[in-house]
């Protein structure tokens, strides 16, 4: 990884200065923040699964579940609002923290929102772990989420800032990698714990600490970021900042181009009221639509509920615990997939490939489910048909960790111009947690009153979402962020919301597609 000579500015400039262990530690410290993130994706359906945690917490549930066979419809078995919210209420604090950690980390800069993010998270893992009632787990879960709201809003900004731009595309989605492992790491405990005897659920839960600590530990360690001491004023620190994450004293020209790049966002006031203007109108649009979108997908479905939709399946206690384990290592390598195509494909192609991918898959599980449960939701799963449903759920979620997956924070993150780019993000990452919330909350329930269809429902959404992406996502692979507005420009649909004043006229015309 130790790359030499100049470093790429993005905008055909070249800065002087290598790859240092400063930038590693980063990519360290933001790794965690993303474990973090997954763990908690991935450790409540697993825990929600377990019979000693469904007895302790949410008895009603228990005795519904065990008498569901030949009563009670298989779609509803799960369907109780304190369990969903058990596992949603984490997203809900997450969004509401997300405004809060914005404030922080602009006023008082990056790693004092890191820190605050890992303390908040290692009181809500100790919470859940010592959980003795359903409040505790719930207060708990919040503390986790305002942990999560902190970590994802300043985590991958200072990632950005610390990371040299040739390597910022590979780093974000390195993030998303780290989620993936974070999930999967989850996925493998729940199952090591669902074999005690007792409390498997506690160490599960209490578990989440480990990373929070490694993030916690790191965040108290590691500088802050020169963009944020330039911004507080601290101009001498920066530079010397600069200067030791570069590994090199020549740094005058990045340097000069962070002061006039702080100076420029700082005249923009009210960053809020400016992505309002009827010139940022397709990126505010496509800022708002890719992480619903994202959503709607129904990832989460597997995420969370993965050992709960296998158990309605038919698999047994085991083996719906080890197939969540086998969509997670599925989620993880189809993650790397996209690291290495991304930048030589593109976007586009990504994302309609995944977005047919997906569809493809929740039609054929739809009409698997409809023909085994019907609409009455009695009747049991075959082994071959079980294993063909989680065939194709291991390919759609493959699909999703190669396309939306990633590119629904990639491509958020790369098109907004600087003075509206942190509101930009803000928006992006609070309507993901907003909507992760709704289909958190409502998964059960929906599966209990849309049976099969909910795959179809999601299904619909992939198609409406693939034509969008044909129609209105312009390519952004390669392309310079600081060029950006130029793709915008001569795009079919967004182009008239350009004005001509905001495409320089010094610059090269670009040839990028759609
Ligand atoms: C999404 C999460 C999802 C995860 C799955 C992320 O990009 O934001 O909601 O659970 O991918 O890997």
């Amino acid at each position: 990884m130790a790359v030499g000579g100049g470093i790429s500015a993005g905008n055909g400039k070249q800065y002087e200065g290598r790859v240092t262990p400063f930038v590693v530690v980063a990519c360290l410290v933001a790794a965690t923040g993303g474990l973090i993130f997954g763990y908690d994706i991935g450790i409540s359906g697993g825990v929600t699964s377990m019979d000693e945690f469904l007895q302790k917490f949410f008895p009603t549930v228990y005795a519904k579940q065990k008498n569901a066979t030949g009563h009670e419809s298989q779609y509803c078995k799960f369907e109780n609002h304190m369990l969903t919210l058990f596992t949603s209420s984490l997203y809900l604090a997450a969004l509401i923290a997300s405004f809060f950690a914005s404030a922080t980390t602009r006023k008082f800069g990056r790693k004092i929102s890191m820190t605050i993010g890992g303390v908040v998270f290692l009181i809500g893992a100790i919470l859940n772990g010592a959980a003795m009632n359903v409040a505790m787990l719930i207060i708990g879960r919040i503390l986790l989420g305002v942990g999560i709201g902190y970590a994802n809003q300043s985590v991958p900004v200072y990632l950005s800032e610390m990371a040299p731009p040739k390597l910022r595309g590979a780093l974000n989605i390195g993030f998303q990698m780290a989620t993936t492992i974070g999930i999967f790491a989850a996925n493998l405990v729940n199952y090591g714990t669902a074999q005690m005897k007792e409390n498997g659920w506690r160490v599960s839960l209490a578990l989440a600490a480990a990373p929070a600590l490694i993030m916690t530990i790191g965040a108290i360690f590691l500088p802050d970021t020169p963009n944020s001491l330039i911004e507080r004023g601290l101009k001498d620190q920066a530079k010397e900042m600069l200067q030791k994450i570069r590994g090199t004293p020549n740094v005058h020209d990045e340097f000069s181009d962070l002061v006039d790049a702080s100076a420029v966002s700082q005249q923009v006031r009210h960053p809020w009221k400016t992505i309002l203007e009827p010139k940022y109108r397709p990126q505010l649009i496509i800022t708002c639509l890719i992480p619903l979108f994202q959503q709607l997908t129904g990832i989460n479905v597997i995420m969370f509920y993965a050992p709960v939709l296998f158990k309605t399946l038919g698999f047994e206690d085991d083996a719906s615990l080890m197939s969540a384990v086998v969509t997670g290592l599925v989620n993880v390598f189809a993650t790397v997939v996209s690291i290495l195509v991304v930048d030589r494909f593109g976007r586009r192609v990504l994302f309609l490939e995944g977005g047919i991918q997906m569809l493809a898959c929740q039609i054929g599980v739809g009409v698997l489910i409809a023909s085994v449960f019907g609409v009455s939701g009695n009747g049991t799963f075959s082994k071959g048909l079980g294993n063909l449903a989680l065939a194709l759920i291991c390919i759609y979620v493959a699909a999703f960790a190669w396309s939306w997956g990633p590119l629904g924070w990639l491509v958020p993150s790369e098109i907004h111009p600087m003075e509206i780019r942190s509101a930009g993000q803000s928006i992006n990452v609070s309507v993901n947690m907003f909507f992760t919330f709704v289909i958190g909350q409502l998964f059960l329930s929906m599966l209990c009153h849309m049976k099969f269809g909910l795959f179809f429902f999601f299904g619909g959404w992939v198609l409406l979402m693939t034509a969008f992406v044909y129609f209105f996502v312009p390519e952004t692979r390669n392309v310079p962020i600081e060029e950006m507005n130029r793709v915008w420009k001569a795009h079919w649909f967004w182009g008239k919301y350009i004005p001509d004043d905001a495409v320089g006229l010094s610059h090269k015309s670009s040839d990028h597609d759609a």
